[in-house]
């Protein structure tokens, strides 16, 4: 028996908005996918042995950094956590996220785009206490520092914007990290800031009241974060406020 694995197809966007001449086009590439092959692993073959202008991000390939989210097969993925198995025809097509600026083939810049939506919703801890290294850290229920924890998952993928339908429609939509990011500091015990103070943050249609609730970030996060609920719970609490 031939230890041989089969033929997969992996067809990439490959487009350089930095160069004139440069023309969005796909491009295909043929491989033998190898036992656990994942997106990453794959994408690393091509650009070894097939392709060496390939571009595409990842440091961790664990699933931690956020870096190496990509459409595969129309969906937002992690490159690193998808299995080439998964695809029964081996048929692969790979674009850049929507809704991030495009840096080059596979390569966005979600960086930037996290960057602003942490300024806009003011993402550190708001606090009248002085600090004081040599005092002793304040105590915090178990119950509440496991709340902060479990929204503290977030990796700053993008997957959840890049799946979000009204993130189409209103380009300047905060999308579910940003929302989640919020309920992130409702929960902190450490964090002084009111309801109204989030209302002034996030109480439009570009914030929460903008989500149409299609559930694209729910279905496709990564971190199987509780996004639907947490932006129904922040809704609840703004809109009790007018
Ligand atoms: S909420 Fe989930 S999908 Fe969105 S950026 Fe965080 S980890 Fe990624
Ligand atoms: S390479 Fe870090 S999440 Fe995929």
């Amino acid at each position: 028996m031939s230890n041989k694995g089969r033929e997969i197809t992996i067809t990439a966007l490959k487009y350089d908005p930095q160069v004139k001449a440069s023309k969005p086009h796909f491009v295909e590439y043929k491989l033998e996918e190898t036992p656990g092959m994942t997106l990453f692993v794959a994408l690393n073959y091509i650009r070894e042995h097939l392709d060496s202008d390939l571009s595409f991000d990842f440091v961790c390939r664990a699933g931690i950094c956020g870096s190496c989210g990509m459409m595969v097969n129309g969906k937002p993925r992690l490159a690193c956590r998808t299995l080439t198995s998964e695809f029964k025809d081996g048929k692969i097509q790979l674009l850049p996220m929507p809704a991030f600026k495009l840096l080059k083939d596979l390569s966005v810049n979600t960086g930037e785009w996290m960057n602003g939506m942490s300024k806009r919703v003011e993402s550190w801890i708001h606090s009248t206490k002085k600090v004081d290294i040599a005092r002793l850290e304040e105590r915090v229920e178990p119950e509440s520092a496991q709340e902060t924890f479990e929204l503290d998952r977030c990796i700053e993928c993008g997957i959840c914007v890049a799946a979000c339908g009204t993130k189409i429609m209103r380009p300047d939509f905060i999308g579910a990290v940003g929302l989640n990011r919020v309920a992130r500091f409702e929960v902190d015990v450490h964090d002084e800031r009111t309801t109204e103070d989030f209302y002034e943050l996030i109480g439009d249609d570009n914030g929460v009241f903008g989500c149409m609730t299609l559930l694209g970030c729910e279905d496709n996060c990564p971190k199987n974060l509780p996004l639907q609920t947490k932006i129904a719970y922040m809704r609840r609490k703004l809109v009790a406020l007018r």
